[in-house]
């Protein structure tokens, strides 16, 4: 077994299990996944990207699968409705990747159209040759991310999880929604326990964790190896110190943020939200500038989420606007946050 993918774990116990940041297309670019292992993310992915654009050696995909020597492990994660673009792909990336992870749970429909992602939850035989050939094809070791199912049928992610396993899959995570449901009603947990309890190699759990009274609940009811947070980590890094802590794996006192500040305790809710984005905001803007260089697009997006829900943040877009370069947006957001304790 990979030293980065772990042993499948039994029935939990209160103990430390590893905290995957979800791939997120739009978010999780290279300086976020690397602030996100900073906050107490485990293991963090790539958004997906297109292989049959990656064989093609398209440049902005080929910009969204940059990684720095600081990131361990380096799993890029790729999508794609045709078997030898994604086993092409694949070969591409294993030189440099730890770990592949492929995409069988975007329900977007410029993907499932060409019968990619999600959609491939229809087609198990398709998605389980595909798996096989491409486990066959490199020689790094190659997980997956589903869905329930379409939504269609009856779920067959226990199914699928199933036969992927033996194909040679070294990891599984499944999201607990159909591509039918996309983001809407609540994540089903005890399906994703089905396959936890069917296959032997390790199940992430995904969907509707947010925090440390959620995270566990969902290892308590699937059991799994580990969790998947996506939503919940949006404009939150801390989310993972905020359950390691919340969960007794981590101590407070350990975490940056609360280190620089040595009046922490007598600081109100607001006033720690205020000083912890601050702290992310400044690394975020620091591993960006070590890494791929500050990128407008991006840190706009991030700004926007990191103070979401703060008092005054109605401004942040005016105050984006009035700055002429991207260092100007990154002080400016750092001045705001700054202000706030
Ligand atoms: C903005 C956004 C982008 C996403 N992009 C991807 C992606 O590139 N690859 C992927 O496997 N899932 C993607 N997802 C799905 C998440 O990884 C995750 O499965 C989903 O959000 C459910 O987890 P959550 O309840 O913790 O948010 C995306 C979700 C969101 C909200």
């Amino acid at each position: 077994m990979s030293e980065f993918i772990g042993p499948k774990q039994g029935p939990w116990d209160g103990e430390a299990r590893p905290l995957f940041l979800a791939p997120m297309s739009g978010v999780t670019d290279l300086p976020y996944r690397l602030l996100a292992k900073e906050c107490g993310a485990d293991v963090t992915i790539t958004e997906f990207t297109n292989s049959t654009a990656l064989t093609r050696e398209a440049a902005t995909s080929w910009r969204r699968m940059e990684t720095h020597e600081t990131e361990v492990p380096f799993i890029p994660q790729i999508f794609g409705g045709d078997p030898g673009d994604m086993a092409t792909a694949a070969e591409m990336l294993a030189p440099s990747a730890d770990v592949i992870d492929l995409n069988f749970g975007c329900p977007a429909p410029k993907v499932t159209n060409i019968c990619a992602g999600a959609a491939l939850m229809g087609e198990p035989d398709r998605l389980v040759s595909m798996v096989e050939t491409i486990v066959e094809r490199v020689d790094v070791p190659v997980t997956a991310k589903m869905r329930l199912g379409t939504g269609r049928d009856a779920n067959n992610s226990t199914d699928i999880c199933e036969r992927l396993e033996a194909v040679g899959a070294q990891r599984l995570c499944i999201h607990g929604r159909t591509l039918r449901q996309r983001y809407s009603g609540v994540a089903d947990w005890t399906s994703i326990k089905e396959a936890v309890d069917r296959v032997d190699v390790p199940v992430i759990a995904n969907g509707d964790v947010v925090d440390a009274a959620s995270a566990a609940a969902c290892l308590e009811h699937t059991g799994a190896s580990g969790l998947m947070i996506g939503r919940g980590a949006i404009g939150r890094p801390t989310v993972f110190s905020d359950i390691k802590v919340g969960l007794g794996w981590m101590d407070l006192h350990d975490l940056p943020w609360v280190k620089t500040h040595g009046r922490w305790e007598s600081m109100d809710e607001t006033e720690q939200a205020f000083a912890s984005r601050k702290w992310c905001w400044d690394r975020y803007i620091t591993l960006s500038e070590s890494t791929i260089g500050l990128q407008g697009k991006w840190m706009q997006r991030h700004a926007i989420a990191f103070t979401k829900g703060l008092p005054g943040a109605k401004k942040i877009r005016t105050l984006m606007h009035e700055q002429t370069t991207n260092k100007a947006v990154a002080n400016a957001i750092s001045g705001f946050l700054g202000e706030g304790f």
